[in-house]
């Protein structure tokens, strides 16, 4: 009983950590970052007035803090009710994450907004938003249930998609991250995209061609290649709001909607891409290397 409650505790921590991946974006689309000078204190106060930019950039450390002391119970959680060694781990890394995610977070105004330091703060959050999903994934009932097994003897093997496509998404985010923060054109960005939806859709029609009958597969694959489009169609969005109004005096709401969409679905692109990896490697068997296999059908 207590781990259903885990359960549904990790899932409320991932849930505001999506919020906080928004609540970021704001700051970033409404040129936020400096409204408040300092760090980690406000002014020089916990709780400065919440005007203008100001309610953005605040509003973000406040959103900020409480998903870091989520964090620290949810470890501490996981360490006292836990059997799995490697979920107890998997907590303190998530604690890590979001240590450094802060600290990140406090050098970007302190520093005046370094483009690697910003670049690296939009990354980690897209990371760590992945692991809080990857810990819903292995705390829910339906895995404690265990693994179907199903053979894949497919070219490639299935598991290498497993590898390429969530290290697509994640260089195609990087990307994003680089050109929002114009360190680099929107280019590479755009053509990344062709790359990485391409990889999605050859992994996701690969599971879904041979291994629809399996519920978690299925659904998993369905969500992932779902998000991936609707992710396509908020950056064509992005690009032509942000190019509407370029002239305009401030960041307008059309171009900060698209816009914080798209960064919120780049992150549920990068957690579903790794959900499926994970149920791949759970439930797909590992085709044997030709050579065992050749040993095992000759007999003596
Ligand atoms: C601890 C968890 C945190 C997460 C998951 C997180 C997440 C994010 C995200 C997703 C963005 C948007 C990046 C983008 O759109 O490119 C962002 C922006 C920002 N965050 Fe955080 N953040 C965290 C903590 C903090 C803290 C503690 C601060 C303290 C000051 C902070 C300051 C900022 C600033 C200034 C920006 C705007 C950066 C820019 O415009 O270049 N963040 N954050
Ligand atoms: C699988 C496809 C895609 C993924 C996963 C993706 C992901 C992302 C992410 C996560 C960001 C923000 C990075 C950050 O946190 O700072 C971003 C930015 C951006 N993306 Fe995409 N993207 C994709 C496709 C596209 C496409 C097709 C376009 C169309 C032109 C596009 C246009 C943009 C633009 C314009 C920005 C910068 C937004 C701004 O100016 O603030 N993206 N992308």
């Amino acid at each position: 009983m207590k781990n259903v409650w885990l359960h549904r505790y990790v899932v409320l921590w991932a849930f505001c950590t999506l919020f906080l991946v928004v609540a970021g974006g704001l700051v970033t689309s409404h040129d936020a970052g400096l409204s408040v000078p300092d760090w980690p204190l406000s002014y020089g106060k916990l709780m400065p007035t919440m005007e203008g930019n100001i309610f953005y950039e605040h509003g973000h450390r406040m959103v900020a803090t409480t998903v870091g002391l989520l964090t620290i119970f949810m470890a501490v959680w996981l360490w006292r009710a836990e059997d799995r060694r490697w979920m107890q781990n998997l907590g303190w890394i998530a604690l890590l994450a979001v240590t450094a995610q802060g600290v990140l977070g406090g050098l970007t105004v302190i520093f005046l907004l370094p483009r690697p330091v910003s670049i690296g703060h939009a990354c980690l959050a897209q990371l760590f938003f992945s692991t809080t999903v990857a810990i819903s994934v292995f705390s829910s009932p339906s895995w404690k249930r265990g693994s179907i097994m199903v053979d894949d003897d497919g070219a490639p093997p299935l598991h290498w998609l497993a590898i390429g496509a969530p290290l697509c998404v994640f260089i195609q985010l990087a990307l994003g991250a680089a050109a929002r923060h114009q360190a680099i054109g929107i280019l590479p960005h755009v053509a990344g995209a062709v790359v990485a939806t391409g990889m999605v859709l050859w992994f996701t029609v690969r599971v879904l061609m041979r291994h629809a009958d399996y519920d978690s597969l299925r659904r998993s694959a369905l969500a992932l290649v779902s998000v991936t489009f609707l992710q396509v169609f908020l950056g064509i969005a992005a690009y032509m709001s942000r190019l509407a109004t370029a002239e305009a005096p401030q960041p307008m709401p059309v171009m900060v909607g698209f816009t914080v969409a798209h960064v919120a679905v780049g992150a549920l692109t990068m957690a579903a891409s790794v959900v499926l990896s994970i149920q791949v490697f759970r439930n797909v068997r590992r085709p044997m290397p030709a050579m065992q296999t050749a040993r095992i059908a000759i007999p003596f």
